[in-house]
């Protein structure tokens, strides 16, 4: 949950590290600093509590300059938001970054503190640096002393290291947090993400669990935690830094409900025969998959709602059996797996700790394991390749917290696995599947004229902006749309929001209804229309104001809705990737309209790596 980063080179670090951070703020942002090892030698080290902007402007006041250097932003786990349990610590010239939680860090703070060592700080991460230095004391060399400490430590870590001892040096270690390495031209670069160094290189390293790396300008070497020569290809990665930039877009979020289309496109590109309806699921590994008579969805948030979705397209298309548990449920039901139990964990950082945790225990049980993950490298798609393996979403990178193109491509991503499913289980024909990659296919241009209708979503936006409490409703593959839309407008705006299936209104719900709680009702073409609007009539009745998302040509509609915004036909089963859209957009414009910070909510973080 926190953002790491380290330079070794020949260009002045610390411009490169706060740059660095500012594209690593989306995983969390309630401290920061940087610590240089000057040419005098020493380990200069600036600290701010909150946004990077604070540590900013300790660092134009208090300059520091030195060709080695590394950087935290921090999303705090142990030890409350101050300065001095911001990260970089620094004991005996031995300074330290890190993400992660040290499981066992009270009984090594312990036996640390018995051996009159002082601590300055609250968190778990100093006792990694006073660890380390005990061992520099000894006459290790940087890469011993921490390959000497890992042993001692449980729990997870992406651990950045420099020394003073150690001119131009830095060792990084990983254990289920998530490290890259970026590669340059005489410098090199380590750090918790690809935004956080790809101004300056495209070709990059992912570090797995068990590994460690040290870097120096001119070379980085890979070794296990016992010494072992490791020989890693570099990845190049395509994204472009304005990729990571808002694109003229007031915020990331708003930039990347945009690249939905496009996102859509490119995660259908080259996966389609259309010829005989099959599926080419690149990364996936078939002879793993094709076998599992049931199947187990995992994920948190508003992955788990693409999940809750997928369930009705493998089932319907594949009349394949599907559960779906929230990652942090999962592992904790005692859950029935055997080898031909495939569990399908979604993730769009692909780092998610309960989600990875669950990933963990269904292979231990044999289960056959495989993702759809939006970073490429990341820790669950590691964890799957030597299983069920990975299905990409090519959403490109999502820096808002709130999750809008990883959401809709995660949707592709089921529907194309619910068509192999069903074309290679002959519950799909080759008609039907043509018709369904049809269907799919339009959805881009669908979108977009979506997206071409902003307006009227602002207009909606700002008459209900100061409502305390909505109600998302909807049925069928819809339902998890209402639970989506609901989390969206909370996560951004702080407006208490809950979806429902509209058929549950009745048993319980209905008694919030009143003329203050405005209610969003997703009453769209298809099968549990007239039921839906039957439910939608019962909340007008009493005072509800109605907010609906239907079908263009919907001419009954407006006799029922306060406010309606139609989105264009399509199946049933791609529905929720059109009428999820209005409803990212209003979440957008009512947080827009209270002035909240979008795309760095409060308690948030992009990628939440603790259970
Ligand atoms: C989505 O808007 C939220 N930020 C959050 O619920 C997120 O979906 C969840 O934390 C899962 O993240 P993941 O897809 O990276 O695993």
């Amino acid at each position: 949950m926190c953002g790491i980063i380290g330079y070794v080179g020949y260009q002045n670090a610390t411009p490169i590290l706060v740059d660095g951070l500012r594209r690593l703020e989306y995983r969390g942002y309630d401290s920061a600093g940087v610590a240089i090892i000057s040419a005098d030698g020493k380990t200069h080290i600036h600290r701010a509590v909150g946004k990077l902007r604070n540590l900013d402007t300790v660092l134009r006041e208090h300059p520091l300059t030195g060709s080695l250097g590394i950087g935290h932003t921090r999303w705090a786990t142990h030890g409350r938001p101050t300065e001095e349990n911001a990260h970089p610590h620094t004991i005996d010239g031995v300074t330290i970054v890190h993400n992660g939680i040290l499981e066992n860090y009270l009984e090594l703070r312990h036996m640390l503190e018995a051996r009159d060592r002082q601590f300055r700080s609250e968190t778990d991460t100093e006792i990694m640096a006073h660890l380390i230095a005990e061992q520099i004391a000894k006459g290790h060399a940087l890469d011993e002393a921490v390959r000497s400490i890992l042993p001692q430590v449980r729990g997870t870590y992406a651990l950045v290291v420099i020394s003073e001892s150690h001119p131009n040096t830095i060792v990084t270690a990983k254990n289920a947090s998530p490290i890259v390495l970026g590669l340059g031209d005489n410098e090199n670069f380590v750090a918790s993400d690809i935004p956080a160094c790809l101004e300056y290189t495209r070709s990059f390293v992912f570090l797995e669990d068990g590994q460690m790396a040290i870097l120096r300008p001119k070379d980085i070497s890979i070794t296990d935690f016992e010494g072992n020569q490791q020989i890693v290809e570099p990845t190049t990665v395509t994204w472009s830094p304005i990729m990571a930039e808002k694109g003229g877009h007031k915020h990331f979020m708003h930039k990347e409900i945009y690249e939905q289309p496009t996102a859509v496109a490119n995660t259908i590109l080259g996966r389609v025969s259309m010829e005989d309806a099959t599926i080419h699921l690149d990364g996936v590994n078939p002879e793993h998959i094709d076998p599992i008579d049931r199947l187990i969805i995992t994920a948190c948030g508003t992955s788990w709602h693409a999940g809750l979705i997928g369930k009705f397209m493998l089932e319907h298309i594949a009349r394949i059996p599907v559960e779906v548990d929230l990652a942090s449920e999962f592992r904790y039901r005692d859950p029935i797996l055997d080898n031909k139990t495939g569990l399908l964990a979604i993730s769009q950082s692909g780092e998610t700790a309960d989600t990875l945790g669950a990933v963990k225990d269904a292979k231990a049980a044999h289960a056959v394991v495989f993702g759809i993950c939006n970073v490429i490298g990341s820790s669950i798609a590691r964890e799957c390749k030597n299983s069920g393996g990975v299905l990409y979403t090519h959403a490109g990178l999502e820096i808002g917290v709130a999750s809008t193109k990883a959401f809709v491509t995660q949707l592709v991503a089921l529907f194309l696995l619910a068509i192999h499913f069903g074309r290679k289980r002959g519950t799909l024909s080759i008609t039907d599947g043509q018709d369904h990659l049809n269907r799919l296919r339009e959805i881009p241009s669908h979108i977009e004229s979506i997206l071409a209708r902003e307006a009227s979503l602002i207009a909606i936006a700002r008459r209900y902006a100061r409502a305390k409490d909505f109600l998302f409703l909807g049925r069928g593959p819809n339902y998890p749309v209402a639970l989506e839309g609901a989390l969206k407008l909370k996560e951004i705006s702080y407006i208490h929001a809950e979806g429902y299936a509209a058929g549950e209104m009745k048993h319980g719900p209905i008694a919030l209804v009143d003329e203050h709680v405005p209610i969003v009702g997703i009453a769209t073409a298809g099968p549990s229309y007239q039921k839906t609007i039957s439910n939608l009539e019962e909340v007008r009745a009493r005072n509800g104001k109605l907010i609906i998302i239907a079908s263009e040509g919907d001419s009954r509609i407006a006799s029922v809705a306060d406010d309606v915004f139609v989105i264009p036909k399509t199946t049933p089963l791609l529905d929720p990737l059109l009428s999820v859209v209005p409803l990212q957009l209003l979440a957008y414009h009512i947080a827009d309209a209270k002035g909240t910070d979008i795309d760095q909510p409060r308690n948030l973080a992009k990628s939440v790596t603790v259970e």
